[in-house]
């Protein structure tokens, strides 16, 4: 199993991509650290999953510099070591421009990137103190969308979240790049979660979704949860600083496509 041993804190994976990444990644052997805000939910992944291996939740608001060090200590005290960190915590507010509210940029951007850098920050730390004493780097996962370079003017602090995080993947990348560490991001089209529930009922949503996707359907949280299998494992060697789109081929498409039972 490709990530056999290795101690992988997963955010925002009490449900949705987060918890098929915590899935994933102890089907491959890794143990794993739940980060979520929401701890019924947390409590509840953590009671779903330990079947397959070792898995604890954290209560961590990734916003909150000392619950994102609560979490990097609870995690050393738990398993004594980390390797892999998925910054995939996230949130999206909807609005328009002319009438969007301050508190929700800031809200949007704390959670979505600056959360991402403050646990980046912490389990760097963590990861070249390891280095310098001789251990194995570790790989850092950021979750982007296809919002870092497409956008939606009802989701500006989304998209200009998703835009920063492409370039703290870069910036962060080089900055570890000297300690073997590697930092790439994976950018989702529409993964079926709760984040995009409203496609469920709504068939002008879902058809303008499809009408973007050449795959022709939603994508699966696990198909995302491969990829970070991928970016976090030995496999992926070589590759550092780069988001990876898996969007159904949204992103090469120019115009769009016909929709399969459009009505
Ligand atoms: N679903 C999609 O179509 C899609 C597409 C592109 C990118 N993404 C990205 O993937 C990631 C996961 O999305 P999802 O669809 O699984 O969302 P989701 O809403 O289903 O799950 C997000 C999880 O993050 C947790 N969370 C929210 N704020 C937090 C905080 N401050 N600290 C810690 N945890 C927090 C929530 O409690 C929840 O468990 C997000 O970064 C999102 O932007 C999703």
């Amino acid at each position: 199993m490709s990530l056999t041993n290795k101690v992988a804190i997963i955010t925002g994976a009490a449900r949705g991509i987060g918890f098929a990444i915590a899935k994933r990644f102890l089907h491959d052997g890794a143990r794993v650290v739940i980060a979520d805000v929401d701890d019924e939910a947390g409590e509840a992944a953590v009671e779903e999953l330990k079947g397959l291996g070792e898995v604890i939740y954290v209560s961590c608001n990734v916003a909150e510099k000392l619950d994102v060090r609560n979490l990097v200590a609870e995690t050393l005290n738990a398993f004594g070591d980390i390797d892999i960190l998925v910054n995939n915590a996230g949130i999206a507010v909807g609005s328009d421009f002319l009438t969007l509210e301050e508190a929700d940029f800031d809200r949007v951007l704390q959670v979505n990137l600056k959360g991402a850098f403050l646990a980046s920050q912490a389990v760097a730390r963590h990861m070249v103190e390891k280095v310098q004493a001789g251990g194995t780097p570790g790989a850092i996962v950021n979750m982007s969308s296809v919002n870092a370079v497409l956008a939606i003017p009802s989701q500006i602090p989304y998209c200009v979240s998703k835009g920063g995080m492409s370039q703290l993947t870069k910036a962060t990348s080089l900055a570890l790049a000297p300690y073997g560490i590697r930092v790439n991001a994976i950018g989702p089209g529409s993964i079926m979660t709760d984040m995009l529930a409203s496609v469920n009922s709504d068939k002008a949503a879902r058809n303008r979704i499809l009408s973007r996707t050449p795959l022709s359907r939603v994508g699966e949280p696990s198909e995302i949860a491969s990829v970070a299998a991928f970016l976090a494992s030995d496999d992926a060697s070589y590759i550092t600083g780069q988001t990876i789109f898996v969007d159904g081929g949204r992103l090469p498409l120019n115009y769009t496509v016909a929709v399969p039972d459009a009505d």
